[in-house]
């Protein structure tokens, strides 16, 4: 699955961390955007859409969450809970996420400006893209 786990190198000292982030450098694209989610509703599931060229870092600032990810073949979980790691999520990965702290501040950088028509919202139909993409990149077909 075209996504990266990317450990951050811990600064700061006795009296605290830090963690500094760098375009091109530990964030391996130019970013255009930062957003943040917070304050997430106990039960509640975000995300559920992928994306057909944005590149995201994902870094939970504060507490935790699950990430379901799916590139159309096959289907992962993880639980991002270190301020010292980020997610890096390539293009066309659904994403769902769930069982987040009451706490989680999840920060991602982006590497294009919010565009709504990048999004596919519909499980069905990033299917359907994704299959195109895999067959294109395998040969299979010209897509
Ligand atoms: P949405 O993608 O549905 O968030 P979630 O991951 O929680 O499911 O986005 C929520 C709303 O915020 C939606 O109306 C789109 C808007 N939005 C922006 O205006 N700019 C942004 O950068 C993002 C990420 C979302």
């Amino acid at each position: 699955m075209n996504i990266e786990i990317i450990p951050m190198q811990r600064l700061g000292d006795e009296r605290g961390a830090l963690i500094a982030l760098e375009e091109n450098k530990n964030v391996p694209f130019t970013v255009r955007r930062v957003y943040y989610l917070f304050d997430t509703q106990e039960g509640v599931r975000r995300g559920l859409h992928a994306h057909k060229q944005l590149r995201q870092l994902v870094i939970p600032v504060r507490g935790s969450c699950r990430f379901i990810l799916d590139d159309g073949r096959e289907r992962i979980e993880l639980v991002l809970g270190d301020p010292g790691t980020g997610l890096l999520l390539e293009s066309m990965i659904w994403r769902e996420m769930c069982d987040f702290s009451h706490d989680c501040v999840l920060m991602v950088l982006a590497d294009q400006l919010y565009d709504e028509q990048d999004y596919i919202r519909d499980y069905d139909e990033f299917l359907r893209q994704a299959k195109l993409r895999h067959a294109a990149a395998s040969g299979t077909i010209n897509a």
